[in-house]
């Protein structure tokens, strides 16, 4: 076991690959990816459509299982876990925030942010979801539905409900994707406090390079393979990466 690196690691893998399908018609989604997401990090990650970004974050987050390699929460093997304890693991120790929000329509904002936590029957820790709620901006919405609020307003409450269980790491997939530029600088600008106030962790899928600049490292995945990573990342630079990627297509 690596229990001796430098760096914790909220999440890695290692040697992943995923092939969708089989014979004529298989699908290579990730063809040889090592990654680690160190603890209290903020990472992002692009490429071209396709390229494997859903999917890298999906098995690495235990949403879909690997056709070979490794992946691994801090240091558990998900693919060591029946279904049930990679269910709870899910459940306790990852959370999510997704392009199209996944508020429930019928409970109220404070409903929703601590629904993973009441599924699980657990308490949570009060004064951290309190917080939580002040972080986000959503003290006078608690008792709207997600109805009554604007989308940012609705993602806001996504980030929240992501961090409210204290996951070792949170993914989310375009979590701006539907937002506007000022909302979504919102959202980013949660993601980034909740990495420095609270060392949390964040993986973050994104096609726009000004969200991407909101990270502290960008990867930047090609025909299901890391291609190159950027540390410190502006928006003039990730674009000037993603043209070479263009250029070459
Ligand atoms: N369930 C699936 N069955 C078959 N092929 C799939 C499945 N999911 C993804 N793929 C294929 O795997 C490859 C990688 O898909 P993935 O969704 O990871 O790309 P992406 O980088 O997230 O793209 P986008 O930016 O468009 O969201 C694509 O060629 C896609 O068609
Ligand atoms: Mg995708």
């Amino acid at each position: 076991m690596t229990t001796t690196t430098a760096l914790r690691t909220a999440a890695r893998v290692v040697g992943a690959v995923k092939v969708y399908g089989g014979g004529d018609t298989a699908v290579r989604a990730l063809d040889g990816v090592d990654v680690d997401f160190p603890v209290g990090r903020f990472t992002a990650i692009m490429g071209p459509s396709g390229s494997g970004k859903s999917t890298l974050m999906h098995c690495a987050a235990g949403l879909d299982t690997l056709t070979s390699g490794a992946a691994y929460i801090g240091d558990t093997e998900l693919g060591a876990l029946d279904d049930r304890r990679l269910t709870l693991l899910r459940r306790d120790r990852v959370g999510f925030v997704f392009q199209a929000f996944n508020l429930v329509p019928t409970l109220t904002v404070a409903e929703n942010i601590t629904l993973p936590l009441d599924l699980a029957g657990r308490r949570g820790d009060r004064e951290w979801i309190d917080a939580l709620v002040d972080v986000v901006g959503l003290r006078d919405r608690l008792h709207h539905r997600p109805s009554e609020l604007s989308g940012g307003q609705q993602q806001r409450v996504a980030v929240a409900r992501a961090f409210a269980g204290r996951p070792d790491v949170v993914f989310a997939d375009e979590p701006t994707g539907n937002l506007d530029s000022r909302s979504g600088g919102e959202v980013l600008g949660l993601l980034r406090r909740a990495v420095r106030q609270t060392d949390r962790t964040v993986v973050m899928v994104t096609h726009d390079p000004v969200a991407a600049a909101h990270a502290d490292e960008v990867l930047f995945l090609a025909d299901g393979r890391l291609v190159d990573r950027m540390q410190s990342p502006t928006a003039d630079k990730v674009l000037d990466r993603m043209k070479a990627f263009e250029v070459r297509s």
